[in-house]
């Protein structure tokens, strides 16, 4: 784990009223600080000791894509942290009709203590939190899907008690998942492996600031089109859908071009004997990832998904309290 030097105080202090739109814009001190406010907090809950730290607070939630973890997860979030969440579909609201970003951020800010939106498009969001006045929070992009991240690298923590120098390799397509998950990894100064087929690689740009995190961390990060030169001797495998929310018409393309990155036990044979398998979930069994895998003993997919909602009591109660 990153050394917080900067007393937790004046961490806390910095998150206060944040966006959290991508990991990038966070230092890795922050999101150090983050996980372990969110392994805090779960051992809190299981001891049975919730404080309410946003109580009065409503955090609005828009979407304009389907969801289940992400809209459950933050409705029950901010219900155990006292507060309270409004579902919104994206389709419902005058912004679904026209009604442009600038009204509607400064409209929603008028009644919202904090905004959580699941967007096509990571510059509308962008945008939106210009003229937003509370926080607004990421519940993915085109490009980033941050919380996702933050609850990967809780389950590892959890599991391996360390993140410092742990392999983790990501084989798959190198969408916003990926990319959240790269980023978050080099803040813990892990060692990422990023394996995609030719086409569907991780964006450039964002692999040369993850190696830059990383390096600065003790942590690496590389890209290869090689899944087992990936995961030889990994603590984590993780993979996501090959065909993202919106890239539906490209499913049979999509199919053939990732033949061979399936995560199999041939695969796993690879990586190390009490490797994890992470997954975002939803999954597509005998797809990205075999039923044997998924199934089977080393996976740990729902324990991640569980701990969305501990990462993100922690970015609530950070951001918003
Ligand atoms: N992993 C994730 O974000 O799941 P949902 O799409 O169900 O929210
Ligand atoms: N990459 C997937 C993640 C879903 C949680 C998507 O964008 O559809």
């Amino acid at each position: 784990m990153v050394m917080m030097e900067k007393n937790l105080t004046t961490i806390a202090d910095g998150l206060k009223g944040r966006d959290l739109l991508s990991l990038l814009d966070y230092t890795s001190e922050e999101i150090a600080y983050l996980l372990h406010f969110a392994k805090d907090m779960k051992e809190d809950m299981e001891a049975g000791n919730m404080p309410p730290l946003l109580a009065g607070k409503t955090l609005g939630m828009i979407f304009e894509k389907h969801s289940t973890r992400t809209r459950i997860s933050f409705e029950v979030g901010m219900i155990q942290l006292g507060g309270h969440a409004m579902f919104m579909n994206a389709r419902d609201l005058q912004i679904g009709r026209g009604e442009s970003v600038y009204d509607t951020g400064h409209v929603l800010s008028e009644y919202l203590d904090g905004v959580m939106i699941r967007a096509n498009s990571h510059e509308m969001v962008k945008e939106l939190a210009t003229h937003t006045s509370v926080p607004v929070i990421n519940g993915l992009t085109d490009i980033f899907h941050p919380c996702q991240a933050l609850a990967d690298l809780l389950t590892i923590l959890e599991v391996k008690g360390s993140l410092l120098g742990k392999k983790i390799a990501y084989v798959g397509d190198g969408n916003n998942v990926a990319h959240s998950l790269i980023i978050a990894a080099a803040h813990m100064g892990m060692h990422a492996a990023i394996a995609t087929p030719k086409g569907f690689e991780y964006d450039a740009d964002l692999l040369e600031k993850a190696k830059a995190i990383a390096e600065a961390n003790g942590g690496s990060v590389f890209a290869t089109n090689d899944p087992v030169e990936a995961v030889v001797n990994a603590d984590a495998v993780y993979t996501d859908v090959w065909t993202s929310m919106g890239q539906e018409a490209e499913t049979e393309a999509r199919l053939k071009a990732f033949q061979g990155f399936q995560i199999n036990d041939a695969l796993v044979a690879h990586a190390k004997d009490d490797y994890m398998f992470l997954h975002c979930l939803p999954a597509h069994r005998e797809e990205e990832v075999a039923t044997s895998v998924i199934d089977g003993p080393n996976s740990y997919v729902f324990q991640q998904a569980g701990n969305r909602l501990h990462a993100q009591k922690a970015v609530l109660a950070a951001l918003l309290g």
